[in-house]
């Protein structure tokens, strides 16, 4: 597991990284479209500057499964640049945070014409009286079919929580909350989230309206996904 560089000096190694994100997103989005929020269509005509900003988001951390060939951890690369770009990526977690609840919209790059209303709690645990936590939010997880069922995407997720808990630690916060939002049909990846942790806490609707692009009609659809989370207090 490797988490992306912000920052590459060599522009042959940054353009290859670049190259790597972009055709993993984009067979993630042909191959599970119904797992996520915007379409191989829209982002396939994206510039290289719309990935790379992607990259450098200095709240994104982009953390990718990459395929060892090698059965013991000290075979492998010293350097993350070099595992990263000596092995085929198998997977990727994108951590997004920290972002204050309440005030900072959860998804700011959801097209405008897409509402969210909440409907009453499932059974929670947490406490919603902290309000004012941090949030940390997990998106887009994807595992390649050829090596699902493996426990990749579980250690991606155990691997991300740990990395949001120690980038909260060191800013000072006490408490955060860490939340993804799943699709309600998609089983497998409540099942992975309820494995390292995630309790689901909420129901939500996002309706998107009726749109025209590039002179076809997109009727307006409803989609029902379910808000995860897990609490950690930091001590
Ligand atoms: C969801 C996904 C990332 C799981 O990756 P994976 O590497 O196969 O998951 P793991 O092997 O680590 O499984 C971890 C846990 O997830 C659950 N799980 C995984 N696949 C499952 C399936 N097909 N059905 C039910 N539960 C499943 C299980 O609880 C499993 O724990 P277990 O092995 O103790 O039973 C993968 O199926 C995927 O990429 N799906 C398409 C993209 C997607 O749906 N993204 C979610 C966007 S919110």
């Amino acid at each position: 597991m490797y988490t992306l560089p912000r920052v590459v000096d060599d522009a042959e190694k940054w353009s290859q990284l670049r190259d790597k994100l972009k055709m993993l997103r984009l067979k993630s989005l042909q191959v599970n479209p119904e797992a996520f929020s915007s379409t191989y269509a829209e982002e396939v005509k994206f510039s290289n500057e719309v990935w790379e900003k992607r990259m450098t988001n200095p709240l994104a951390l982009h953390l990718i499964a990459v395929e060892r060939f090698s059965k013991t951890e000290s075979d492998l690369p010293a350097e993350e640049i070099s595992a990263l770009l000596s092995g085929d990526w198998l997977g990727v977690l994108v951590l997004i945070g920290p972002k204050e609840d309440g005030t900072v919209s959860l998804h700011p790059s959801r097209s405008p014409g897409v509402s969210s209303s909440s409907k009453p709690s499932l059974s929670s645990p947490i406490d919603r009286e902290n309000a004012s936590m941090p949030v940390y939010e997990l998106n887009a997880v994807f595992v390649v079919p050829e090596v699902r069922g493996l426990g990749l995407g579980k250690k991606l997720v155990d691997t991300i929580t740990q990395l949001g808990i120690s980038s909260a630690k060191s800013q000072g916060f006490r408490a955060i909350r860490l939340q993804v939002r799943v699709d309600a049909d998609n089983q497998p990846a409540r099942m992975l989230y309820r494995s390292g942790g995630y309790v689901e806490c909420k129901v939500e609707t996002l309706a998107s309206k009726e749109k025209e692009k590039d002179g076809v009609k997109i009727p307006s659809t409803m989609k029902t996904c379910i808000v995860m989370e897990r609490l950690e207090e930091l001590s």
